[in-house]
């Protein structure tokens, strides 16, 4: 089973990120942020998380206008630095845990939380400027523990309450209880303190209310849920309503923690904080874990293993990311004259291996469906190779177009293609 052994809450702010690139470490001037962390980065090198639950915000780099949601799990193989305007930081991918995702992607949705799932894009300083002074790491070495990210979308109103935050981690906390491999789980919980970046309001901080903030996180959590996303804006500056995910963290703790390390120091713009929490008291899960598997897939179960039909779960959708996303690249116009044209060059460039060139080479679709790909993906690869959907249809059944189209209402074919030669 699964052991939570603690958490920690991290301000994240490009400062760090550009002390620890800028080796500002001995600097006066940087030094209190290093010094700050020290003690987070000890606990965790000794506690050893085998993988953080890193609860963060992006800052409208990967998650933005085009499509925004408040509960973003990552469910990728691995996570590279993004490309913030500036060039991504020089640092290595860290290893994602898809078999976790899962997992609590099916029990959050159990438990009636609506989540969005993506893989494929960069985290931004919001996840990598903690880490990067947090744990070590190399190009040889990678990072010493995975991470399943928490994007929280908290930029664009209106966001959950504090109070859904809070029950989200309460949820979280039960879903980590009930994972049946024996791994040890962090869960960090980031963003603010106090701070405010955009307005003539800009440069706002509110350091009495920071440390408050922390009394109430560390003993007394519960009276922080309730207060309205609007006074947080009030009190801790508009960006630093970010403690949204500070509550998060907590509410997947014990009631009772040891508060085990407070930092506080304010340079500039965001006030850097971090703190360290261990639970004080049991606070096991209600169900045993085969109850909680039970209920988390029991909306699900019955169309796992029914025949013929491929449920594309976050599983699948990690496992077969990268011949999914060479297919769906079909519907950007270079991409898709590159196809064309020299397939082998563009399969070369997207790494594909082997076995999924000779897939897409043979047109073999139910062997693409059996692999991972969502269908979807195969009806824009058809009129690129000429075929229709029901191309596609008749082949995944193992029957000619003829023969197939005698079993519906009428014998036509079509596809997606805006303009399909006649
Ligand atoms: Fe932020």
């Amino acid at each position: 089973m699964a052991q939570l052994v603690g958490g920690f809450a991290v301000s994240h702010t490009p400062t760090i990120a550009f002390a620890q690139d800028a080796g500002k470490q001995d600097d006066p001037v940087w030094k209190p942020i290093f010094e700050g962390f020290e003690p987070v980065k000890k606990w965790l090198a000794e506690t050893k998380p085998d993988v953080i639950i890193y609860v963060y915000n992006d800052h409208m780099t990967s998650f933005w206008m085009r499509h925004y949601s408040h509960f973003a799990i990552g469910i990728g193989e691995e996570y590279a630095a993004a490309d913030e305007g500036g060039g991504p930081r020089k640092i290595p991918p860290i290893k994602g845990d898809p078999q976790l995702a899962e997992h609590l992607a099916f029990g959050m949705v159990a438990d009636d939380f609506d989540l969005s799932y993506w893989q494929g894009m960069g985290l931004d300083h919001g996840a990598f400027s903690p880490l990067s002074v947090l744990l070590p790491h190399s190009d040889e070495e990678g990072w010493p523990c995975r991470i399943v990210p928490l994007q929280c979308g908290v930029l664009e109103l209106p966001i959950p309450k504090a109070r859904r935050f809070w029950n989200f981690g309460r949820s979280l906390r039960r879903a980590i209880q009930n994972y049946p491999a024996d791994i040890k789980v962090a869960i960090a919980g980031t963003g603010g303190l106090s701070h405010q970046v955009h307005g003539e309001r800009c440069g706002f901080n509110n350091v009495e209310w920071d440390h408050e903030f922390m009394d109430r996180l560390a003993h007394d959590p519960e009276s922080l849920i309730d207060i309205p996303v609007g006074e947080l804006v009030k009190l801790g500056g508009m960006e630093g309503a970010e403690i949204v995910m500070w509550m998060l963290m907590r509410g997947a703790l014990a009631p009772k923690v040891n508060e085990l390390h407070r930092s506080f120091f304010l340079p500039s713009m965001t006030s850097i904080a971090s703190m360290v929490f261990e639970d004080a008291e049991p606070d096991p899960s209600p169900e045993t874990k085969e109850e909680y598997a039970e209920r988390i897939y029991a909306d699900v179960a019955p169309a796992l293993g029914l025949e013929g039909t491929y449920p594309f779960t976050v599983t699948r959708s990690a496992k077969a990311w990268r011949i999914n996303n060479f297919l769906h690249s079909i519907v950007e116009p270079d991409f898709r004259e590159g196809f064309k044209t020299d397939f082998e060059a563009l399969a070369e460039e997207y790494a594909l291996t082997e076995e999924e060139k000779t897939m897409i080479r043979d047109l073999d679709w139910i062997g693409m469906i059996h692999y991972g790909v969502i269908f979807f993906n195969l009806e824009k690869l058809a009129p690129v190779v000429g075929l229709g959907n029901i191309d596609v249809y008749a082949a995944m059944k193992g029957m000619s177009v003829e023969d197939f189209q005698k079993t519906r209402n009428a014998a036509i074919n079509y596809s997606v293609e805006a303009e399909p030669a006649q």
